[in-house]
């Protein structure tokens, strides 16, 4: 079957008396403060920074140290968020959390932050959409909100991918680094960006190219250094198809694009910003090439973050945000694709969206609440 006929149309605010949109209310985000350059994991990899870089894009990524839990990382990016945005734990009434490395079968990581914000009620639970949860969350926070179930949502992506590679295995260790980004989905009678359209789909024949496996049971080399082996609580390695991987996402970018420019009746130049997940800087310039939008209109962090899997969208659009590039009326274009396979798209129409970055290591300055935020 192909991805054409597994996709049906994507819902449009107030299209055929569907609800109006709402809006993105704030984007927050936290990044390890280590950063892993090409040049060092030369030194414990057989690999050089001149294929890296080449194949992927990618020059450096963040490493956790050991010390840092999955949920201690949501939580910073989650307060990064909620000091944006001027809410505190008592207006969230639902959290939705998304993980492609998880450290916990169960209890949900979106229960242990709700216990580590302290939000006194409502409900919590996990989504698992690999690299696209995050918009997944975006969509289910919408339609919460839209059938009254819930009227505040706190979406988190969080991942600590360093923990989920195997660091033996040169073809997969080099491509992925660890970060959260949040999003705060409030009503239309809220202030922020307005969601116009979202576009969600999947193909499970597609499982096999992209998932985990057991982790070898081999000690890993002396060479590798402390920050990568941190202790794996569900034992699992990533395992990828690269070139198939590559193929279905060129093409599934490319066609989500189109699709949502064409639900909400935008030409391709009139994009502001494309904010795609960050797989591969190769995969972002061939989409962009086909469609013929310049590269200049795509967010890119994968040169200096790797492969962020869920959070990678958050962050994007948080920096984007936080960096004054998008002003109120832009369109902006979220695109994501990923295990399952999986893929996921949402256009926003800007409004006024603050955004906090929380990332001790960079030099990114956020427009609002940054204080706030990093006590
Ligand atoms: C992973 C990816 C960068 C590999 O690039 P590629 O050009 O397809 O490379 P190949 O897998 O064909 O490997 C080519 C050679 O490089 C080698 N190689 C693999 N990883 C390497 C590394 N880190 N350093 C040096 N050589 C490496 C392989 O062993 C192979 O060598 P061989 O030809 O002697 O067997 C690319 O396929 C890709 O980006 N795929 C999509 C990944 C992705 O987006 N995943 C996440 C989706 S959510």
């Amino acid at each position: 079957m192909s991805l054409a006929e597994h996709v049906g149309n994507p819902w449009r605010a107030g299209d055929g008396g569907s609800p109006p949109g709402c809006r993105l209310v704030a984007v927050g985000s936290a990044l390890p403060e280590r950063r892993l350059t090409n040049s060092e994991v030369e030194t414990f990899i057989d690999t050089s920074d001149e294929w890296i870089s080449s194949r992927t894009g990618i020059h450096e990524r963040r490493i956790a140290d050991p010390e840092v839990t999955l949920v201690g990382i949501a939580a910073r990016a989650a307060r990064a968020a909620m000091a944006a945005g001027g809410w505190t734990a008592a207006d969230v009434d639902t959290i939705i959390c998304s993980s492609s490395s998880p450290d916990e079968t169960f209890p949900s990581l979106a229960c242990r932050l709700q216990a580590e914000l302290g939000c006194p009620h409502g409900t919590a639970f996990d989504i698992q959409a690999a690299c696209s949860g995050a918009i997944y969350g975006l969509a289910l926070a919408q339609s919460l909100i839209q059938t009254g179930l819930s009227h505040r949502v706190l979406v988190v992506a969080a991942e600590l991918f360093s923990r989920l590679v195997d660091w033996s295995d040169r073809s997969t260790a080099v491509l992925f680094g660890d970060g959260a980004g949040a999003l705060l989905v409030g009503g239309p009678g809220e202030p922020g960006s307005e969601i116009v359209a979202i576009d969600l789909g999947a193909d499970g024949t597609g499982a096999a190219s992209l998932g985990t496996s057991p982790a070898p049971d081999t000690a890993l080399p002396e060479a590798i250094p402390a920050y990568a082996r941190a202790e794996r609580s569900l034992n699992r390695v990533v395992f990828m198809n690269g070139r198939e991987v590559f193929r279905f996402s060129t093409r599934i970018l490319e066609q989500l694009i189109v699709r949502l420019a064409g639900a909400v009746g935008v030409p391709l130049g009139e994009i502001t910003l494309v904010v795609p997940h960050q797989a591969n800087s190769r995969i972002l310039a061939t989409a962009a090439g086909r469609l013929g939008i310049p590269m200049e209109r795509f967010a890119v962090n994968v040169d200096r973050m790797g492969n962020t899997s869920s959070a990678s969208v958050p962050l994007a659009l948080a920096e984007a945000a936080a960096s004054g590039r998008l002003v109120p009326g832009a369109g902006v274009c979220l695109v994501a694709f990923g295990a399952g396979l999986t893929w996921a798209g949402a256009f926003l129409r800007w409004g006024d969206t603050p955004a906090v970055v929380d990332d001790p290591g960079g030099e990114l300055v956020s427009d609002r609440g940054r204080q706030e935020a990093v006590e």
